[in-house]
């Protein structure tokens, strides 16, 4: 098995990584906690697939599991959904001295995370992610949040696991387009952080990367680690992580939600603000290029939708509201390496 170890400010807590973890998720959990109760958040999807056989084994240990399942997708991220899983954990009996397991995607995890922070004014909690996405980026870090009906992720804390558990055997089950999803953040570690990372995703494709997944899953978290530990409180090094993304929300809103993925949005990005770059001469001459093969090669959208450009700007512009005249967007240099650039806003428009 292995472990990375995550110092945050609140508290350290381990990352751990192998394939059929799952089955031993229930004795790592009874190692970390004395008491007998419980919370289990998942959605109907994880919980048809997996949900059993960890219950099973939390109450072979003598656990009792109070089981919550929401409805997959993004929607449950919501102040609805948060209400009434808060009060289906009361009325099993959940205080403030048990424990949530949080099994499932970046929205189980997300919804979860920010129960647990605010539920009973905080109660431990421990990550399980089960998607691609989940397991390389939302379940470390310690953001956890809901949605509003104006905005993604507007309520919400940094309150940090005891630990995260992950089986990437788990992403077997995962459906091709959201395995593409979170292969869009692998791209993204690779670009800002790990041009060895890139090779591989570069000598592979979407069949045979699963070979190496459980080592492509290790390599990202632990740059999500690295990244958190600068700057948990996300002020500076931690917008390294914003690479294609800035672009990537305004593509994403533009189609309202509908037309891409979030992770194919940032495939979008990615590129277009580097092939930017490169016309800034702030980015290697051939760097586009071969991020734009490795996205094709892993099934991602690489061009940049007509979209009507000022509306684009007035949508990055409120994005980026309350901070000063100018705004930060994050280029590579080269394959491997990010960099935080600051522009004026009033120069926005070169930029798209
Ligand atoms: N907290 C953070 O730092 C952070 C970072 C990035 C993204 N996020 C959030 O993550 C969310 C997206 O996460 P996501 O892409 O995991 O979405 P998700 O949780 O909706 O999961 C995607 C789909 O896959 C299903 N699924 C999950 N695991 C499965 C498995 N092993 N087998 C079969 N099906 C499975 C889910 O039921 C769902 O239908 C967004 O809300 C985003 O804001 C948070
Ligand atoms: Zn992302």
């Amino acid at each position: 098995m292995k472990t990375l170890e995550v110092k945050a400010s609140s508290k350290t807590y381990p990352i751990y990584i192998e394939k059929g973890l799952l089955g031993k998720a229930a004795q790592i959990i009874r190692g970390l906690y004395k008491g007998d109760k419980i919370g289990l958040i998942t959605d109907s999807n994880v919980d048809r697939l997996y949900a059993d056989a960890l219950v099973k084994s939390m109450e072979d240990l003598g656990l009792e599991v109070v089981k919550v399942v929401v409805s997959p997708g993004e929607g449950s991220k919501s102040i609805k959904t948060f209400e009434e899983v808060c009060e289906r954990l009361l009325a099993g009996g959940v205080t403030r001295s048990d424990i949530i397991v949080n099994l499932g995607g970046g929205v189980v995890g997300d919804l979860g995370g920010f129960v647990a922070s605010a539920l009973l004014r905080g109660i431990r909690f421990i990550q399980i992610p089960t998607s691609l996405l989940a397991q390389i980026d939302s379940s470390v870090g310690g953001k956890v949040a809901v949605n509003l009906p104006s905005g993604k992720n507007l309520v919400g804390s940094f309150y940090q696991p005891e630990a995260v558990i992950i089986d990437p055997e788990l992403l077997r089950t995962l459906d091709i387009r959201f395995f593409r999803d979170g292969m869009a953040e692998v791209i993204k570690y690779a670009c800002i952080r790990d041009e060895g990372l890139f090779n591989l995703l570069e000598g592979n494709d979407e069949h045979t990367i699963v070979d190496h997944i459980e080592d492509i899953v290790e390599t990202c978290c632990s740059i999500k680690r690295d990244i958190v530990e600068l700057d948990e409180l996300d002020k500076g090094e931690r917008m390294l992580l914003n690479f294609g993304h800035t672009l990537a929300h305004a593509v994403e809103q533009y189609f309202n939600y509908e037309r891409y993925t979030h992770g194919e949005a940032v495939a979008i990005g990615m590129i277009h603000i580097t092939r930017k770059g490169e016309q800034s001469g702030l980015s290697a001459k051939g760097t586009c290029s071969r991020l734009t093969g490795l996205v094709k090669k892993y099934n991602l959208p690489f061009e940049m939708p007509a979209m009507e450009s000022q509306s684009v700007i007035d949508t990055l512009l409120l994005d980026k509201k309350g901070s000063s005249r100018e705004l930060s967007i994050i280029l590579i240099s080269e394959i491997g390496k990010g960099f935080m650039h600051t522009i004026d806003k009033s120069s926005l428009g070169e930029w798209i």
